[in-house]
């Protein structure tokens, strides 16, 4: 594939594949959000993980075992997609646990009751699916792909969480205030996801020009907004937001606008849990460095054919 053609396929909505010819640019925006996506689905695994020993029955216990695990499995497909833009995942976990790449904000916050955990799948991987399915018709074939599978999953994700809470709000007073007090704490953080707003977002132009994004920050937030309202409204919570109002004439919602400052700080690693998630990631890494040592050895000894 040459220039021309390259930009051919993009104008006709066509996928790049990993032995066509792409700029530069293409390939390293692509393994710049990849291996980012990759790592806040490794990272993501923790703040519900710490729930899996506590989950208060048998059946929430094997709910959450499951999408922790799937959490994981979504990280190595996206680690494997960026390994077909030339990337090595070793690479990419160096420059996670030195800071020189970025997981979303979202995971850099506590869990702090048992309704988190059915926040986080209610609200963010409600958002998760807002950002993700577009991402299935992105422009680079084995990130598209492996999109369409990651977001049948998330719709699991979400269902669960949200099944968990209409359990609660059915529950005892304490009950669903636990979930109230939740979905005050995750509700922003939640919207922070989609990124700053266009008018602060450097990558998006050229993101949205190679059809790697196909929707601006805003606009995604914007659909999550609208789709998440009637859900609060049926649970019988509040969405912390006085300025949430429906807008006729748009046909949507308006609503405040999130603490850019915060999402800036907890971007900058200074959140409130971004120390323990890195030091935990790291510590696995070191853990898990004989599995690798064996792992090379064995297939060294197979390949020199001993
Ligand atoms: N958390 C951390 N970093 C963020 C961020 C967030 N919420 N929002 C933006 N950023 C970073 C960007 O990475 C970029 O920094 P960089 O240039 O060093 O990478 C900078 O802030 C400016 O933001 P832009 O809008 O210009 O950057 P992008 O065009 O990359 O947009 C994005 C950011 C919308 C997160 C985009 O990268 C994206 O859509 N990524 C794929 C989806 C994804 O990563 N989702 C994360 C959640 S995964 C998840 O939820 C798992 C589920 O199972 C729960």
């Amino acid at each position: 594939m040459s220039e021309s053609t390259f930009a051919e396929t993009i104008a006709k909505d066509q996928r790049v594949e990993p032995r066509d010819w792409m700029p530069d640019g293409y390939r390293q925006t692509l393994i710049r959000q990849i291996a980012q996506h990759a790592h806040s689905e490794i990272i993501g695994m923790q703040p519900e993980g710490d729930w899996i020993t506590r989950a208060p029955t048998l059946r929430r216990k094997a709910i959450l075992l499951a999408k922790v695990q799937d959490e994981a499995g979504h990280g190595l497909y996206l680690y494997s997609a960026a390994e077909t833009l030339g990337a090595d995942r070793g690479d990419l976990t160096r420059r996670l646990i030195e800071g020189r790449q970025k997981y979303s904000s979202i995971f850099n916050y506590p869990t702090l009751s048992f309704a988190d955990v059915g926040v986080i799948g209610w609200l963010v991987d409600g958002a998760a699916i807002c950002n993700q399915v577009p991402l299935c018709r992105s422009s680079y074939g084995p990130y598209a792909r492996a999109m369409i599978r990651i977001c049948k999953e998330e719709s699991f994700h979400q269902r669960q969480g949200y099944e968990l809470l209409m359990t609660m709000m059915g529950g005892t007073p304490a009950q669903r205030d636990m979930v109230q007090d939740a979905v005050n704490r995750w509700w922003w953080p939640s919207l922070m996801m989609f990124g700053p707003p266009d008018g602060d977002s450097p990558n998006s132009a050229r993101s949205m020009a190679w059809k790697i994004k196909r929707h601006s920050n805003d606009e995604l937030r914007q659909r999550f907004v609208d789709m998440t309202v009637p859900q609060a409204a049926a649970l019988g919570v509040t969405l912390p937001d006085p300025e949430l109002r429906w807008n006729e004439s748009r046909g949507s919602h308006d609503f405040g606008q999130p603490d850019w400052a915060e999402l800036k700080q907890v971007i900058s690693g200074d959140g409130p849990m971004n120390r323990q998630r890195i030091a935990r990631r790291k510590q696995a890494d070191s853990d898990g460095a004989w599995v690798r040592e064996a792992a090379a050895a064995h297939a060294a000894k197979h390949r020199s054919g001993s």
